[in-house]
C-alpha cells in the first residue's frame, strides 16, 4: 500500500472533474479501499486487526486530503471570461400600493400637528357605527349609510354587528381610551358600502380626524383643514364650507377644495378660448363630510359638552387620491393591473 502516491495524486489534481475521477477511483464502491477491504479475508488471522486498522487510516487520510483539494480547487479563479462591461439585469421591482402611501402620507401630515394615528376595527357593533353616534335604531338618517350586517347573534347591549361604513365608529372609542380632553386622534381603517361604480367600490379607506378641548371652534377645523389641503394637495389649495346635515355634529358641513387644474376658477384657458375646467367644472371639488362634534356625541363618550367642544371630519382615501392624481376610475386601484399600479 503506497499511501503517499495516493495522497500525491489528489494534491496534484488540476481541476473538480479530476478530483472526482479520483475520488471514485479511491473510495467508490469499486475503488481500491474497497479492493483492499476485500483482501482481509486472504490475510493471515493475526494480522487483520493491524492491516484492517491500516486500511482505515488510509480511508481517513484520503478522505481528508480530497476535502481539503475541493474546498482548493473552488477558490481557483474560473477561467470563465467574465465581461465586466456587459449592462447589468434589471429585476422586476414591487412599489408600494397608492393606498398605502397616502396612507402614510396622511398621517404624516397630521401627527406633524399632533393628532395620534389610531386604527379601530373594521368590524362593530351597530352602538360603535350608530348609537354611539347619535343615531337611535329607528332614527331614519341610518338608511342614508347603507350597511352589511354579518349573520351572527346580535348583541344584547351593542346591537347587530356590521362591517362599518364608516371610520366615525372610532370617535366613540377615542373618547373612552383617552378618557378626558384633549384628543387629537387621525383613525384610518378600511370601510365597507355595497356600491361599485367608478367612483366607489365596497371596500375603501377613509381618515377620520377628531379634536376635543376646552374652546375648540370652527376656526381650528378650517385652519386645519387648510394645513391638510396644502400639504397634501398642494401651496395654494384652498377650502370651503357648504352647509349638509350629519346626526353626528352639529353645525355639519360638507369640504371643498379649490380645484388645482382651474386654480378654483372653473375655466380653463386653451388654445385661445375660455373652456369650462373638465376636472371640476366648477372650481371646487367636494372632499367630504365634517362639522362640530354634536353634544350627545361627547356625552356619549364620557365628555362633559360644557366643558369641552371639538370638531370631526371623514374623508376617502381613495377619493382623495383621484382628485389629487386626476385619476377617473377608482375600480383601477384594485385591479391588481401592474401597468396601473405601477405609475405610483
Ligand atoms: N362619517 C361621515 C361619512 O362617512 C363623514 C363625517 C365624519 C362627517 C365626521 C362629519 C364628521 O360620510
Amino acid at each position: 500500500m503506497d499511501d503517499n502516491k495516493y495522497i500525491e495524486e489528489i494534491n496534484s489534481a488540476k481541476s473538480q472533474e479530476q478530483l472526482s475521477e479520483l475520488e471514485i477511483k479511491l473510495l467508490g464502491r469499486n475503488g481500491i479501499i474497497n479492493d483492499l477491504l476485500s483482501k482481509i479475508k486472504d490475510i493471515p488471522n493475526d494480522e487483520k486487526r493491524e492491516y484492517g486498522q491500516k486500511i482505515n487510516m488510509l480511508k481517513t487520510s484520503i478522505d481528508q486530503s480530497i476535502k481539503v483539494k475541493k474546498i482548493e480547487l473552488s477558490k481557483q479563479k474560473s477561467s470563465v471570461f467574465f465581461d465586466k462591461t456587459l449592462p447589468g439585469k434589471a429585476y422586476p421591482k414591487g412599489s408600494i400600493h397608492i393606498v398605502s402611501y397616502a396612507v402614510e402620507e396622511i398621517s404624516k401630515i397630521f401627527e406633524k400637528i399632533g393628532f395620534i394615528r389610531v386604527s379601530y376595527p373594521e368590524v362593530d357593533w351597530e352602538y360603535g357605527a350608530f348609537e354611539s353616534l347619535n343615531m337611535p335604531s329607528n332614527h331614519p338618517a341610518r338608511d342614508d349609510v347603507e350597511t352589511s350586517f354579518i349573520d351572527v347573534p346580535a348583541h344584547l347591549k351593542l346591537g347587530k354587528m356590521v362591517l362599518t361604513p364608516h371610520t366615525s365608529n372610532g370617535q366613540n372609542r377615542e373618547m373612552k381610551r383617552v378618557g378626558k380632553p384633549p384628543i387629537r386622534m387621525i383613525n384610518i381603517s378600511k370601510c365597507y358600502r355595497p356600491n361599485w361604480d367608478p367612483t366607489h367600490t365596497p371596500m375603501f379607506h377613509q381618515f377620520e380626524g377628531l379634536c376635543v378641548d376646552s374652546d375648540i371652534n370652527i376656526i381650528n377645523l378650517r385652519g386645519t383643514l387648510d394645513y391638510f389641503a396644502e400639504i397634501y394637495f398642494g401651496k395654494g389649495t384652498k377650502t370651503r364650507l357648504r352647509p349638509h346635515h350629519f346626526q353626528f355634529t352639529e353645525p355639519s358641513f360638507e369640504v371643498d377644495i379649490s380645484c388645482n387644474a382651474c386654480k378654483g376658477v372653473g375655466t380653463i384657458h386653451e388654445l385661445s378660448v375660455q373652456k369650462k375646467c373638465r376636472v371640476c367644472k366648477s372650481g371646487w371639488l367636494e372632499l367630504g363630510g365634517t362639522g362640530m362634534v354634536h353634544p350627545n356625541v361627547l356625552k356619549e363618550g364620557g365628555i362633559d359638552p360644557s366643558a369641552s367642544s371639538g370638531w370631526a371630519f371623514g374623508f376617502g382615501i381613495e377619493r382623495v387620491i383621484m382628485m389629487k392624481y386626476g385619476l377617473d376610475d377608482i375600480r383601477n386601484y384594485y385591479s391588481g393591473d401592474i401597468r396601473f399600479l405601477e405609475q405610483f
